[in-house]
């Protein structure tokens, strides 16, 4: 898929607020994969598609994840904010035939994973600190962000998991799987 394709893509399939979160994502992404030495082409693609499910309904949501094999289900349970990552990540896999790094990226955007790629790590990063978010407190880390990739993953879920434990929320395995992993990796 090229990437304009996956723009027009992702233009059809989100309202226009959406689609400017994706296209601010994409342009962090590309920043981030040019300084890191990655395909970035890929992570325009994987950028664009990365919230393509989150316009979906849970039962469809529900639905595109049981039919593939990007998650078991009984892992995610309950925690709705994060399925329209797995179901993006099923659809670019199962519907769109990308590959593998690319689906694993819209997969893992939200929760992040033990042993992310390369490009993985650029669309986590990405989608939380692409120009459209302005939570306090983001400038030290796109900072950071320009001097390590490794490093401004781990500091994204220590301050993801650190407020979902203060909203008394649940948290996906996968980003306590991520964190321990990245200290285990440093
Ligand atoms: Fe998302
Ligand atoms: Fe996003």
């Amino acid at each position: 898929m090229t990437v304009s394709q996956a723009r027009n893509l992702a233009e059809r399939a989100l309202s226009k607020k959406r689609f400017n979160h994706s296209r601010a994502v994409v342009k962090y992404a590309m920043k981030l994969a040019s300084i890191n030495n990655l395909d970035v082409k890929k992570a325009a693609v994987a950028g664009y598609l990365h919230d393509i499910a989150k316009e979906l309904n849970s039962s469809v949501l529900l639905q595109m994840i049981n039919s593939s094999d990007i998650i078991s289900i009984e892992e995610i349970k309950g925690l709705e904010q994060v399925w329209h990552s797995y179901a993006g990540g099923a659809y670019a896999k199962d519907v769109l035939g990308l590959d593998e790094e690319i689906a694993m990226a819209i997969a893992s955007h939200t929760s992040g994973r033990a042993g992310m790629s390369g490009i993985e790590k650029v669309i986590y990063v990405s989608d939380y600190l692409s120009e459209d978010r302005n939570m306090p407190g983001l400038a030290p880390l796109r900072k950071l962000s320009e001097k390590s990739l490794d490093s401004v993953v781990l500091e994204i879920l220590t301050r993801q998991i650190s407020r979902l434990i203060a909203l008394r929320r649940k948290i996906d395995i996968n980003s306590i799987r991520a964190y321990n992993y990245m200290l285990s990796h440093r």
